[in-house]
């Protein structure tokens, strides 16, 4: 079964310093991920650690933070047939090293860190983090 969802990508600090933004929005597009809105910003550490609140508890949560607001990111909501899943799928695993051949991460990801997107991993949460950077 398919349905329509939203979701939301990051295109994270290492990859817009590295002029990657138009080179991944081609998997989008490729992958039938409309793009419905997109902006260029840059977040404070706040911002940081209240959009990766999930993680608080987690070992590596500060250096997180420190890095999504070490630059400018450009943050994208898009739209498809189980777009969450979809966008998951192309975006490879966390970590570029065991991301499968053909990913974003696996082709341009650097380390867990700088793993180049982020996206939401479940209805739930997609629907919370487009809030966070699309309120209006
Ligand atoms: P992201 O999908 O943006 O969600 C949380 C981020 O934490 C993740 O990508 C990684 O960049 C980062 N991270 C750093 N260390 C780890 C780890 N050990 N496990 C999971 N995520 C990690």
């Amino acid at each position: 079964m398919s349905s329509v969802e939203q979701t939301l990508s990051i295109i994270k600090p290492d990859a817009v310093e590295r002029n990657l933004t138009e080179k991944i929005k081609q998997y989008f597009v490729n992958n039938k991920l409309k793009i419905v809105k997109e902006k260029k910003i840059q977040v404070t550490k706040e911002e940081a650690a209240e959009f990766y609140k999930v993680h608080q508890t987690k070992p590596f949560y500060d250096r997180l933070c420190n890095y999504l607001s070490s630059g400018p990111i450009t943050v994208i909501i898009l739209e498809g047939d189980n777009a969450i899943k979809e966008y998951r799928k192309i975006m490879g695993a966390t970590d570029p090293i065991k991301a499968e051949d053909g990913t974003i991460r696996k082709k341009y990801g650097i380390s867990i860190d700088k793993n180049s997107v982020h996206g939401s991993d479940s209805i739930e949460n997609a629907k919370k983090e487009i809030e966070f950077f699309f309120k209006n």
